[in-house]
């Protein structure tokens, strides 16, 4: 028997692994801890009928033309700008993503990221860690409360609307920025869609929730972050490419906002230096779906599209 080959580069968890195995597909595995480069990618998947990617994967013009058994790309997150769908498309690869079943992880990261920038979290460790705590004092590390804030979203998609439920039960008002008005969001929050000058204006709170693409590139760029509050807190678990980082730092430095939370950063794995220096930033390795709930389910669904695919049926969750 000729048996459907699949190259997995990284070892996700194995419930997904099992299922193709299962199967009887014949699947290898990159298990290097670190990304593969592009030579070891095309040598080892270009004659796979599936292949799985990280999103620290780029998948651009030069490897998909190498591709040529490949039916289908299934991407392990739900973000998929580092792959070139259209081209994959022309080419008739179908690929695959991973929404819906990380978007409780992020929310509950993000709201992690709130709370940790709204009450100094990092400054108060790092305070205890060296030493200088010195005993309770009346305005020791003030910070400020979510009720009665103002929480602007920007991308009212699952994620957003996962994040705007929680800050809902803290009591916050929810403003949102969006292609179009979200009537789940209007009804169950009393959410307000808004221009996003108004968003940035208006806000205590910013979290971005839009993914990473030609329309929302540098979307929160030096002319959005000069309208922020002084007092505002901005949030990023999307994508570092949303936001003008560089600006952003500067203004940070200035304290012309509050605190910022970063999940993601402009030019991942590598941090802009300055950043490190800042105390007043949330500073976290990208692992807005890191639960062990999540990781298992993109397993699960990565798998699912992959045998879909090669069963000549439709993709679960194809975006192209
Ligand atoms: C994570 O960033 C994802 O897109 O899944
Ligand atoms: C991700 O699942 C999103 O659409 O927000």
């Amino acid at each position: 028997m000729d048996r459907k080959k699949v190259f997995i580069t990284s070892q996700i968890p194995e419930i997904g692994i099992n299922l193709l195995i299962e199967k009887g597909y014949s699947v290898e595995i990159y298990n290097k801890n670190q990304s593969i480069n592009k030579k070891e990618l095309i040598r080892r998947a270009k004659d796979c009928d599936a292949v799985v990617t990280l999103l620290s994967d780029k998948i651009d013009k030069e490897i998909l033309e190498k591709f040529n058994n490949v039916k289908v790309i299934a991407n392990y997150a739900a973000g998929y700008n580092n792959i070139d769908i259209n081209f994959a498309r022309e080419k008739g690869i179908i690929v695959t993503n991973t929404p819906d079943v990380l978007t409780d992880s992020t929310a509950d990261l993000t709201l992690a990221l709130i709370l940790a920038c709204a009450r100094r979290i990092p400054e108060g460790i790092d305070l205890v860690r060296k030493k200088q705590f010195k005993g309770w004092a009346p305005k020791l590390l003030l910070g400020m409360e979510l009720n009665n804030k103002t929480a602007g979203i920007i991308g009212m998609g699952r994620i957003g609307f996962a994040v705007a439920k929680r800050l809902k039960a803290f009591g916050c008002k929810i403003i949102y920025y969006s292609n179009r008005i979200n009537p789940e969001a209007e009804r169950n929050f009393n959410a307000k869609k808004v221009s996003l000058k108004n968003l940035m204006k208006n806000s205590d709170i910013i979290s971005i929730h839009v993914p990473l693409n030609e329309k929302s590139k540098n979307l929160i760029n030096s002319e959005m972050l000069d309208l922020l509050k002084k007092d505002s807190i901005i949030i990023n678990t999307a994508r570092g490419e949303v936001i003008d980082e560089d600006y952003l730092i500067k203004m940070l430095y200035e304290n012309k906002i509050f605190y910022a939370g970063f999940d993601v950063y402009q030019n991942e794995p590598r941090i802009n230096p300055q950043l490190l220096k800042l105390k007043n930033v949330v500073l976290l390795p990208h692992i807005g779906s890191a639960t062990k709930e999540a990781r298992d389910k993109m397993s699960i669904l990565v798998a699912k599209n992959v045998i879909a695919v090669l069963s000549g049926r439709k993709a679960l969750t194809p975006v192209n």
